[in-house]
């Protein structure tokens, strides 16, 4: 078939959740194997805008490649619309003259019509080929088991789908050795693109919601669609043809993606390991504690997680000392849960931890060379900051210099009292463009040398780094 993309309104007259104006496009191509994409447009976004996006992928795959996109209404797509959506498209497909094992069918969902499509593809595996998640992702732990082949492809400015949110979906299931995550990401990549954000495959503006909670693209709307259709292809071809060149092409991506994630994942564990452990608060104790030179070796310290105790310290036979630390880590409030949504993980908002002064360490390991600039909460609050700044990579760091968001840490607020302390949130403010950190501090008048400390959680940074300061 020469000249353009035909491009047909197909009106369905049935009643029900399958009405729609789906627009249908037709293959450019006749000899080869048939594939039909259907794609189910983010909320309130008109389908008319996906078409270069639909027509791309026509032009960039091998295949005779229906493109459909779905009519939601202006709504958001709900599982229980998609039975109706898929149908009518097999409907149509049969009545061009091909029965359902003539062709493979793929769903996709961009954005919040990502969920639905996960939940329909996991409920009824059989009744697609795979499923494509455009700037979404797969629910938490679910990547492992998931019943169809799957692709996720984001962007590293997608400030609805933020890259900290598909960091945490994977953490749990990525190890920290790099190379032995291949046969999962083989399964299901994962490709972050650079320069993408939520409306990089829209020829048009997303709702006003959406807009503002995005990031400006750094990719122009062409690029961003042929780069995007170029990888939807080479997950076509390595699904329905089991190509061994397009599996390693798509993971050649997914690596760089995880290099991408690196630096946010290893935030988050750090903060918060899988033994209930923090390493952060360990590196707070000893940065606190100004013992310098060969002596911080003479320093053990442990630093448990959400058990309410007072700090112990240990002076061992060998000269050495062993602290325990502990800390709670507060989270924000559940927002509302819907059963449609994945619960959101969680906010990290503050770790309230109880740490040893510098006096009480230096006592015990007198004869130490001490100093260091860490000498109050503000300080571990600040070195919270550098240390995610520098572990970030080049391109988030240049971003992040370029958007000149300041961030202040102010003096620690003194409590009178441990109770106030308690109550006393710690203080983290956006005006203009600038952060403003201030910690409370609670200190024993005792010789037990113990001071409290609400500490900003290193995954704040990232968000703020990541995210909100380039909005
Ligand atoms: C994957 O992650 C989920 C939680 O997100 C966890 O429950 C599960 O054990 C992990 N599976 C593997 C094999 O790591
Ligand atoms: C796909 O190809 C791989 C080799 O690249 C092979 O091991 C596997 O069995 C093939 N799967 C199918 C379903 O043909
Ligand atoms: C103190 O340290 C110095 C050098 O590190 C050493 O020569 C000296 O013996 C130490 N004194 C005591 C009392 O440990
Ligand atoms: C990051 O930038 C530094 C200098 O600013 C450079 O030395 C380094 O090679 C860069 N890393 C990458 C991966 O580009």
């Amino acid at each position: 078939m020469k000249g353009g993309v035909s491009l047909l309104l197909y009106l369905i007259s049935a009643l029900g959740v399958g009405n729609g104006r789906h627009i249908f496009m037709s293959p450019l191509v006749t000899r080869a194997r048939t594939v039909v994409i259907v794609i189910l447009p983010e909320t309130g976004v008109e389908n008319t805008l996906y078409r270069q996006f639909g027509e791309t992928i026509q032009k960039r795959s091998p295949y005779r490649t229906w493109s459909v996109i779905a009519d939601l209404h202006g709504k958001a797509a709900r599982l229980e619309d998609i039975p109706a959506i898929v149908w009518s498209v097999r409907d149509r497909l049969r009545e061009e003259g091909f029965t359902a094992d003539q062709y493979d069918l793929f769903l996709a969902g961009h954005g919040t019509s990502g969920l639905p499509v996960q939940l329909y593809a996991s409920i009824y595996p059989a009744e697609v080929d795979g499923i494509l998640l455009f700037n979404s992702y797969l629910r938490q732990g679910q990547i492992i088991t998931f019943p169809v082949p799957i692709l996720t492809i984001s962007g590293d400015l997608d400030g609805v789908t933020r890259i900290t949110q598909i960091a945490d979906m994977l953490i749990d299931n990525i190890s920290e050795d790099e190379n032995e995550d291949d046969s999962l990401l083989q399964m299901s990549p994962i490709i972050v693109i650079e320069g993408v954000n939520h409306g990089s495959i829209l020829t048009g503006e997303l709702p006003e919601y959406f807009k503002t909670a995005d990031v400006n693209s750094d990719l122009p709307i062409d690029r961003a669609i042929d780069k995007i259709s170029d990888i939807t292809r080479t997950f076509l071809v390595k699904t329905v043809d089991n190509d061994s060149g397009s599996k390693l092409s798509l993971l050649k991506e997914s690596r760089k993606t995880l290099t991408l994630l690196q630096p946010i994942m290893e935030i988050k564990r750090m903060t918060l390991d899988s033994t209930l452990k923090s390493t952060w608060v360990t590196y707070a104790q000893i940065w606190l504690s100004g013992i310098l030179g060969p002596n911080s070796a003479k320093m053990h310290v442990q630093s448990y997680v959400n058990r309410n105790l007072e700090p112990a310290l240990m002076e061992q036979l060998d000269g050495s000392v062993t602290i325990f630390t502990f800390s709670e880590m507060v989270y924000s409030k559940d927002d509302v849960t819907d059963d449609d949504m994945p619960p959101a993980s969680p906010r990290l908002m503050e770790i309230k931890s109880k740490l040893f002064k510098a006096e009480r360490v230096q006592a015990v390991l007198s004869n130490s060379s001490v100093g260091g600039s860490i000498k109050s909460c503000r300080d571990i609050n600040y070195a919270s900051f550098v240390y995610t700044y520098h572990l970030a990579q080049n391109i988030t760091r240049k971003r992040f210099d370029r958007t000149h968001s300041g961030i202040i840490f102010h003096e620690d607020i003194v409590a009178r009292t441990k109770s106030e302390w308690e109550q006393q949130k710690l203080l983290v403010e956006q005006r203009d463009n600038v952060l403003h950190v201030t910690s409370v501090s609670w200190t024993s008048t005792s010789s037990e040398g113990i001071v409290y400390c609400k500490l900003l959680p290193p995954p704040r940074i990232t968000e703020w780094i990541y995210v909100d300061s380039l909005l």
